[in-house]
């Protein structure tokens, strides 16, 4: 019987992170995913244990590149081996530049850039050695499209676009291959606390799920490595 395959979703606990865990699981993975704090992961995978899906999982602040080493190692660990890691864990600060203070700037670029950079440094090798891998890096629209208060967010989105398509350049070759999904707005409670009310035109979290799932099945001649997923009726402007 083959080995079951594992996957290692950042930022699973909540919103998109958790549609991708949820779908993952769904398709046979064993699947492990991290969070800011012991009590956002604790809480999450018991949600998931309620569910019927026994998901594991570790606190790492992506900011830190020791906890991204540690969550990558401790997943391939556990789990025998890693074939599939989502860079999904992210935030966003909105304010015109002028009024944007640099802690802000600084812990949205870390976490939506630096994270997704350790997350692959150390999973690159491990993967190389397993004879291949996927990588998935949630993006956003916010990647190619700039809006008045995105300094922050536009920045580190346009750059993990970036920092994706060269490293999928880099890595292929060793089997390893990249994507990213560029979402427009997602129903999920960044969206609730960013004060966008009607969230009913919006992305559902399972599209973007649905989205990745495609992704790692692909036949591994080819990489798709870009979907930009939009909603088909947003409000007119
Ligand atoms: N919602 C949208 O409209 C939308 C659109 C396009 C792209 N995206 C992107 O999709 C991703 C997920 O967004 P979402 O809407 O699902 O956000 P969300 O509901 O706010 O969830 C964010 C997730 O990221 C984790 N996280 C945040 N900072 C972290 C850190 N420093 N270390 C580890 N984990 C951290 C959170 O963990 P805790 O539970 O522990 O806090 C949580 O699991 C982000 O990269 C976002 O930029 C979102």
């Amino acid at each position: 019987m083959a080995e079951t395959r594992v996957a290692l979703v950042t930022g699973g606990t909540r919103g998109i992170g958790a549609a991708i865990v949820r779908r993952l699981a769904a398709d046979g993975f064993a699947v492990f995913l991290s969070g800011r704090t012991d009590e956002s992961v604790r809480t999450a995978l018991a949600r998931f244990a309620k569910e019927g899906l026994s998901v594991r999982g570790f606190p790492a602040d992506a900011r830190r590149e020791e906890d991204q080493r540690r969550l990558v190692e401790s997943a391939a660990r556990e789990g025998g081996r890693l074939d599939v890691l989502v860079n999904n864990a992210g935030i966003g600060h909105f304010a015109p530049v002028d009024q944007m203070e640099p802690e802000r700037f600084r812990e949205v670029l870390e976490t939506n850039l630096f994270g997704p950079f350790y997350a692959v440094r150390h999973a690159a090798p491990i993967m190389k050695k397993g004879g291949g891998g996927f990588i998935v890096n949630i993006a956003s629209l916010a990647g190619v499209n700039a809006f008045a208060g995105g300094a922050a967010y536009n920045a580190s989105k346009f750059a993990l676009l970036g920092f994706s398509e060269a490293a999928m350049l880099d890595l292929r070759h060793a089997g390893v291959r990249m994507a990213t999904v560029l979402p427009g707005s997602v129903a999920t409670d960044w969206n609730h606390s960013h004060g966008n009310q009607d969230a009913s035109w919006m992305l559902a979290p399972e599209d973007v799920a649905e989205a990745v799932a495609d992704l790692v099945r692909f036949p591994d001649r080819a990489i798709a490595s870009r979907i930009d997923l939009r909603p088909s009726r947003p409000p007119k402007k």
